[in-house]
């Protein structure tokens, strides 16, 4: 759906402001993947509505029930099966070849900005894909087909948990280390989907203003940092993203779309 026309001046606006940037980094959220029909977190029908995150999110609820945690996180894989990308990842995987100093920054574990053909992807918060051994750390991607079966460590057979990165837990250190580079060397940050709730990710779009980056975001509704952002789009990423960066035009346009390897190397840690 194409995006409300009210808001034409202002995605035109956002437009020219991405236009005038060398330097771009985007931040993005469960909400960007929303309009896949991807679950967000918080608020009705979330992810943690009627759930406890700290008995399926967190190293302790892993260590106590580990049947329990693979179960939603299968359930989840089981879910993500029937999801594509939807027009906002495919209008940033096109930002990306328009504008070369640009890097995305997600926080979703789901793979669709991969999908869609975004190249240098820093996901800061894991794969939900990767099965770990908790014993010997080898990781493998998880094939997709089984999902009643607890994944074990092929080489050591020791029991493997998801490369995500649960609440208490540690960033991927070399992942989060680019991630706070591209934020305080940007000219203009985009965050897009995200309720700005969560640290340290949130803490990136203060990191871009202190080094004098313009803040725009993307989000129908009103987050911690709506009233500091310079511009705020309140319309779902789906429908305003594409028609920002179809404004955008297509010089600068460098090179064709296709799906491939992170920057992060596809390998979550901790
Ligand atoms: N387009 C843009 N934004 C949307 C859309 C949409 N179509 N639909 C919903 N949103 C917004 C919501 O208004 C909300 O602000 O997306 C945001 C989703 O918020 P959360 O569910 O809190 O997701 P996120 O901010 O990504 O959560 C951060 O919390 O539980 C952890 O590790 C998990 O990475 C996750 C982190």
């Amino acid at each position: 759906m194409a995006a409300n026309d009210s808001l034409l001046p202002l995605l035109e606006h956002v437009a020219e402001l991405l236009r005038g940037a060398e330097h771009i980094t985007c931040l993005t959220g469960a909400g960007v993947s929303a309009e896949s029909g991807v679950p967000t977190f918080r608020g009705v029908g979330g992810l943690w509505e009627g759930r406890r995150p700290e008995t399926l999110a967190t190293p302790e609820a892993f260590a106590s029930d580990p049947e329990e945690v693979w179960r939603f996180y299968l359930w989840r894989r089981r879910l993500l099966l029937a999801c594509k990308p939807n027009p906002g990842h495919y209008a940033l995987a096109r930002l990306e070849r328009k504008k070369p100093g640009f890097t995305l920054i997600t926080q979703n574990v789901d793979g669709l900005h991969v999908q869609a053909g975004s190249r240098r992807v820093l996901a800061v918060h894991g794969d939900i894909w990767i099965d770990r051994c908790t014993r010997c750390g080898q990781e493998a991607r998880s094939t997709g087909e089984d999902f009643e079966r607890i994944p074990h460590c092929g080489l050591c057979g020791a029991l493997a948990r998801p490369g995500v990165v649960w609440f208490g837990e540690l960033l991927p250190t070399d992942v989060w280390t680019q991630a706070e580079r591209a934020a305080a060397s940007c000219d203009l940050m985009l965050v897009a989907g995200t309720s700005s709730l969560v640290y340290p990710a949130a803490s990136l779009a203060d990191v871009a203003r202190a080094g004098g980056a313009t803040v725009v975001e993307v989000n129908p509704e009103a987050t911690p940092l709506t009233s500091e952002a310079d511009v705020a789009v309140p319309a779902p990423s789906g429908q305003s993203l594409p028609t920002i960066v179809d404004r955008l035009g297509d010089s600068g346009n460098r090179a064709p779309c296709r799906p491939a390897d992170r920057v992060d190397g596809g390998q979550p840690r901790q």
